[in-house]
């Protein structure tokens, strides 16, 4: 139906006759002549329609935005002076001699190039919001990630090998998307929240190295870097240990930067222990192209006759951390209190601060609402440490470890971004020794902190039995840019280590045996030690395409709350389906989510 893309026309297609097939992005009439902007996936080219052809410009004054067209013409350089820099084929135009209405379109319900229309609008248009040319790249760039992901692990002996999505709950830590059963009442399945252990059962078959995108379902709180299915590079080996996986692995992030973004990614990634990352960042995904760091100060104010900073300095899972802000001193009240509140988000109860004015002052060069509580050897230790300069500013926290991470974490990133530091570039960074167990105070127990399968750290063994909260795992994440894309470690591939895990895990042997007795059994038929990771795929095109969400990089995004705008799902059902699927609905609670 056509010889050309709208977007591809350049001033060496002059004088060529072209067909082009698209849609109406715009049309004009200028004093007798109509000019429409013809779009397809590819871009815009501007067609004229001049009244010497009565019929045709006839045509042509009737269509209006989002018909589609097929357009004969003839490729001419547009008049000096009426070029458009801004667009590719900005240097030409097309002089319409024939014009084929394919199909009218009611008055769209928001015009493409409208940057206002809110996302709801254009989730439930999707099909018209997906005609941006901007949505069609991301999409593009999409696919040429997983060919390229693909090219490298077919190259390098992985194979690709489907896992069932109606299956029994895996443990990733979130809620299942469970699916009744008919020709069992009264069970279900679970949705995977990823194909962890048919990956490790297609180890102990003797794969050898697997490898699958796949669709993970997770029912958990949303944000804009999580859905509730979502896509993973999943990815497992046997016979390779944490180094050799690693070190696989970024041969491929390399090599898939190279060719699609042609971005050289360092060689090797960097990487630091989960403590670490802790105690500078705050967080275990660090974003290291902000040039931040949080510093402990707990020592310098034990003594203190200051409550908020002494207590915690002297509570051992305490904190007391500073964050010095170059050039912070000139951050007015208003600002101040914003981040107060910012981080009061997160848990803190204050901000306190000092304003560097004058370092060689000594007490006269600061400013601060803690100073007087504060005696001289801390200040001097505290200026001293973060490394103050005049027109610093240096925020503190002060709480519980946990809430002082969060807040300065988070607050340091906020400052990155406000306050425009972010280096430019790709800052990889692989996290390393996790512990095994994280203590969740609600419940009272340990809880995996990645999942129940992640072997202890050899050399750690003893301590399973003995210090659970200082056993490490053989975990590794891949944090970029801030956002943690890939998680995985080696596999427990013994059966008694996997029962003590469990025991610790507070999982009896019952219950073990209900859930993961497949597991437990195949253990015992010769495992090979194996591990692997997960990419978010989402995520990943998120970054390298620069979009702000990861819905920008699906077709077909959920809303925060879980639902389908476009098709209206999750539905209610008919009576019918229900008793087939032997279920009886209670009255929803009053506060239900809708949406
Ligand atoms: P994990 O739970 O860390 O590991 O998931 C791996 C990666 O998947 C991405 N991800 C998500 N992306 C979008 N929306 C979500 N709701 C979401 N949840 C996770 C993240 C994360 O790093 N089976 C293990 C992997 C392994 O051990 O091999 C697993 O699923 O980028
Ligand atoms: P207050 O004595 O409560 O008025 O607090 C004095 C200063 O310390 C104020 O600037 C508060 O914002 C700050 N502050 C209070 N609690 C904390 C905390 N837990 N961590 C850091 N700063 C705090």
């Amino acid at each position: 139906m056509r010889t050309h893309y709208c977007g591809e026309l350049r001033p060496d297609h002059i004088d060529e006759e072209t067909t082009l097939c698209g849609w109406v992005h715009r049309r004009r009439d200028h004093g007798g002549v109509i000019f429409i902007d013809l779009r397809d996936r590819s871009g815009l080219v501007q067609v004229v329609y001049d009244p010497d052809r009565p019929e045709v410009f006839a045509e042509a004054e009737r269509v209006r935005s989002e018909y589609v067209l097929q357009v004969r013409g003839r490729v001419r350089r547009r008049p000096a002076g009426t070029e458009n820099p801004d667009l590719p084929t900005g240097e030409v135009e097309v002089l319409g001699h024939d014009l084929v209405v394919l199909n009218r379109a009611e008055t769209p319900p928001f015009q493409l190039d409208d940057d206002s229309v809110s996302e709801e609008h254009r989730l439930r248009f999707r099909y018209i919001d997906l005609r941006r040319p901007e949505m069609y790249r991301r999409l593009a760039l999409r696919s040429a990630i997983t060919r390229e992901l693909r090219r490298f692990l077919d190259d390098h002996g992985f194979i690709d090998i489907e896992t069932p999505m109606l299956t029994k709950a895996t443990p990733e830590g979130a809620r299942d998307y469970l699916v009744p059963s008919r020709t069992h009442p009264g069970s279900f399945f679970a949705l995977p929240q990823s194909p962890q252990l048919f990956k490790q059962l297609l180890m102990m078959s003797g794969v050898d190295r697997y490898y699958q995108i796949v669709r993970c379902f997770r029912d958990e709180d949303l944000r804009a870097d999580r859905q509730p299915e979502f896509t993973q590079l999943d990815i497992e080996t046997s016979f390779m240990d944490e180094d050799a996986i690693m070190a696989l692995m970024e041969a491929m992030l390399r090599q898939v930067f190279a060719r699609v973004l042609e971005v050289a990614l360092p060689d090797p990634f960097p990487r630091m222990t989960h403590e670490e990352a802790l105690r500078r960042y705050g967080t275990d995904k660090p974003d290291l192209r902000i040039p931040l760091e949080l510093v402990d100060v707990a020592d310098l104010v034990r003594d203190a006759d200051f409550k908020v900073f002494a207590g915690p300095a002297a509570d051992p899972a305490g904190r007391v951390a500073a964050l010095r802000l170059p050039g912070g001193g000139s951050l007015t009240r208003k600002e101040i209190d914003d981040y107060t509140a910012f981080v009061g988000v997160y848990g803190a109860r204050g901000l306190a601060y000092i304003k560097v004015n004058d370092v060689a002052a000594g007490r006269e060069g600061l400013q601060s609402p803690i100073l007087k509580f504060l005696p001289d050897a801390a200040v001097d230790g505290i200026l001293q440490r973060t490394g103050a300069a005049d027109g610093d500013l240096i925020f503190f926290g002060a709480d519980k470890a946990r809430v002082v991470n969060e807040a300065l974490g988070a607050l340091r990133v906020r400052l990155g971004h406000d306050r425009g530091l972010l280096e430019p570039g790709w800052r990889p960074l692989w996290v390393v020794d996790f512990p095994m167990f994280e203590w969740d105070e609600e419940g009272r127990r340990w809880v995996a902190l990645h999942h129940p399968f992640t072997s202890p750290r050899e050399e750690d063994l003893e301590l399973l039995h003995t210090d659970p909260g200082r056993c490490r795992s053989r975990a590794y994440d891949l944090v970029l840019n801030g956002t943690e894309v890939g998680g995985g470690s080696m596999r427990i591939y013994r059966k008694e280590v996997q029962q003590e895990v469990f025991h610790q895990l507070g999982i009896d042997r019952e219950e073990a045996v209900e859930k993961f007795g497949f597991l437990l059994d195949a253990l015992k038929y010769g495992c090979p030690p194996h591990g692997g990771i997960a990419f978010g795929l989402d995520r990943l095109v998120m970054l390298m395409t620069g979009a702000a969400s990861i819905r920008e990089v699906m077709a077909f995004p959920k809303t925060q709350t879980a639902a389908c705008l476009l098709t209206r799902a999750p539905a209610p059902v008919s009576e019918t389906q229900l008793r087939e699927l032997h279920i009886r609905l209670r009255p929803p609670p009053k506060d239900s989510a809708r949406g």
